[in-house]
């Protein structure tokens, strides 16, 4: 496996290989490798012939009260654990050659990025979008693949890919769970003993909501969302971002469950450690 830190070696090595006729596949990561991370490479693997991981802890996506600072990271534990999975390229980039001085440019996707996350995170999708398209003109994939743990960022990424006319197959893969459901997440490692109780309670309140739905008599939207919130902040280190149920499309809330419908869940645990979860709840 070969590491790659500059963006004009990427993008020739692209380059040679879309001349030989090779398949290539993307997946993006801002590194601390857990086993979601190793399923996406898997993903790509099995659907193209080379495989890039790119690791760059993306400076624009993070708002200035967040954890960009003390961000997990380790590039030879990274770059042991891609190689095992097969990757052909980890391209891991300094800031200052993602986004020389002068880089102005910022790609906006609107609506899909307006409530959620995009609400309580101003500026962050911007950001994911503009590194994702950068990436995706550095490593000129086939196809790219990106986990569902981040739902909206997936859906937001299909709409840009969609707008934007990029001729790349997006693949989005299930989340990756701890054997206590917790999703898994490089933002796990600040979780504290103490706090492992209420990081549980995300996916432990999924799997009673997912019950609540095969009652003879179906819960309104309200109904789940009350009985989770309320399983979920019976934990005091818990404070809820969100507890929606909306249309896996759209991304607006839903007027009743049907197999179209996502419970979305985000928590933050002790101001410190923000957790996403979801789950299709039929
Ligand atoms: P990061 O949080 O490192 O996640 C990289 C990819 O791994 C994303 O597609 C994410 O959805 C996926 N992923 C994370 N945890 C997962 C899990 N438990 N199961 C399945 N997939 C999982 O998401 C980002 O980085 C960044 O926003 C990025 C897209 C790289 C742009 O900077």
């Amino acid at each position: 496996m070969q590491v790659v830190t500059t963006p004009k070696e990427m993008q020739a090595l692209a380059l040679t290989w879309r001349r030989d006729g090779l398949k290539i596949g993307l997946v993006p990561t801002m590194g601390w490798f857990h086993a979601g991370h190793l399923a996406l490479m898997r993903k790509a693997r099995t659907v193209t012939d080379r495989v890039v991981v790119s690791l760059f802890v993306n400076p624009i996506q993070f708002g200035p009260t967040e954890d960009l600072d003390n961000y997990p990271h380790d590039l030879e534990r990274d770059r042991r654990l891609a190689e095992a999975e097969g990757v052909a390229v980890l391209y891991a980039p300094d800031v200052a050659l993602m986004y020389p001085e002068g880089c102005t440019t910022r790609i906006h996707v609107d609506g899909l990025t307006a409530g959620l996350c995009g609400a309580s995170r101003p500026g962050h999708f911007d950001g994911v979008t503009t590194v994702v398209a950068k990436l995706f003109n550095l490593t000129l994939p086939h196809s790219a693949v990106f986990g569902e743990k981040d739902f909206q960022q997936l859906a937001v990424i299909r709409q840009m890919v969609r707008d934007l006319n990029f001729p790349i197959e997006i693949i989005g893969h299930p989340i990756v769970r701890e054997q206590s459901g917790l999703a898994m997440s490089s933002r796990n490692t600040y979780l504290k003993e103490d706090e492992m109780d209420a990081a549980h309670s995300l996916s432990k309140a999924i799997t009673h909501a997912k019950k609540m739905v095969k009652q003879a008599e179906r819960p309104s939207p309200e109904q789940i969302k009350e009985a989770v919130s309320g399983l979920i902040v019976s934990h005091p280190q818990c404070i809820i971002d969100y507890v929606e149920i909306v249309d896996r499309t759209s991304l607006q809330p839903c007027e009743r469950i049907s197999s179209e419908s996502m419970l979305v869940l985000a928590v933050n645990i002790n101001q410190r450690i923000r957790l996403l979860d979801n789950s299709a709840l039929l």
